[in-house]
């Protein structure tokens, strides 16, 4: 069996709020994602996505379950794992090209070969010819190239993203999808993508999880079978629709 890169056993999250009022916002999760896995998370706002990630990413604690990474309690933020969030996290005052260097140089890679790398990813985003531009003269969807641009050249063994094209008009987002398939399908690097966008969900995910509200839990995980490479062509097919249907359905009936 495949060896499992993130495995969760029964994680749950208590935030006090005071006058000895708690939220739970993840309550007794447990699931495991191997290596070469893209899962994407859905689920009605508040039902612990973001807590998830900052869980896995070590920046909140669990306050019950274990959390392994390559079958290691996490217990510090690991630099195996890479952020992907929904506000841009690009430098404004750096480069495009400076932006994607940035994590490397701190990882004290040779200026020569973080020329490389830069290029490499400025190339699998479609930004060449912006090599130096400030983030200030990109649109919104060239920022949100950059930044996955970035977080790739950190080459994180997992990616955690959190709504990153969220924000972002429908073309867009369905450029940016195929993007990060197509980066996903050269490099394979463990995936855990959070969206509220169904669409999306099953375009990019090998797995859905599907969450709950009160308790904030899974409640279904749904493989995804469409074949790899995928291209857009795939929301047109019957079983796509099919399969969009179930999980609307789970959504919003079974809650
Ligand atoms: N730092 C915190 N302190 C108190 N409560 C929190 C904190 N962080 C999250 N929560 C609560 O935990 C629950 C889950 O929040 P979380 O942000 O993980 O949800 P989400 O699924 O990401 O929602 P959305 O889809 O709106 O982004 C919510 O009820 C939220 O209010
Ligand atoms: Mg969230």
């Amino acid at each position: 069996m495949e060896q499992e890169k993130i495995k969760l056993q029964r994680v749950s999250r208590v935030y006090e709020i005071g006058k000895g009022s708690t939220i739970i916002a993840v309550e007794d999760v447990s699931f495991a994602v191997s290596a070469e896995e893209f899962v994407c998370i859905v689920g009605p706002s508040g039902c612990g996505k973001s807590t998830l990630l900052y869980l896995i990413a070590c920046l909140e604690k669990p306050s019950a379950g274990e959390i392994l990474i390559d079958g290691k309690p996490v217990t510090e933020p690991n630099p195996k794992v890479g952020m992907v969030f929904q506000p841009d996290s690009v430098f404004p005052w750096l480069t495009v090209r400076e932006n994607i260097e940035f994590g490397p140089a701190l990882r004290g890679i040779l200026p020569s070969q973080r020329q490389r790398i830069a290029e490499y990813y400025v190339h699998l985003v479609g930004l060449e010819g912006f090599e130096n531009t400030l983030p200030r003269q990109l649109s919104g969807g060239m920022k949100k190239r950059v930044d996955i641009a970035r977080a790739f050249a950190n080459n994180p063994e997992i990616l955690l993203m959190d709504e990153p094209f969220g924000a972002l008009d429908a073309m867009t987002k369905e450029k940016l999808q195929m993007e990060l398939l197509q980066i996903w399908e050269n490099e394979r690097k463990t995936i855990l993508f959070v969206t509220h966008d169904l669409e999306e969900a099953l375009m990019l995910g090998t797995r859905v999880i599907v969450m709950s509200r009160q308790p904030n839990t899974i409640q279904t995980i749904l493989d995804i079978p469409f074949p790899h490479p995928r291209s857009m062509i795939l929301k047109t097919s019957s079983q796509f629709q099919e399969y969009r249907k179930k999980l609307w359905e789970l959504l919003h009936l079974n809650v």
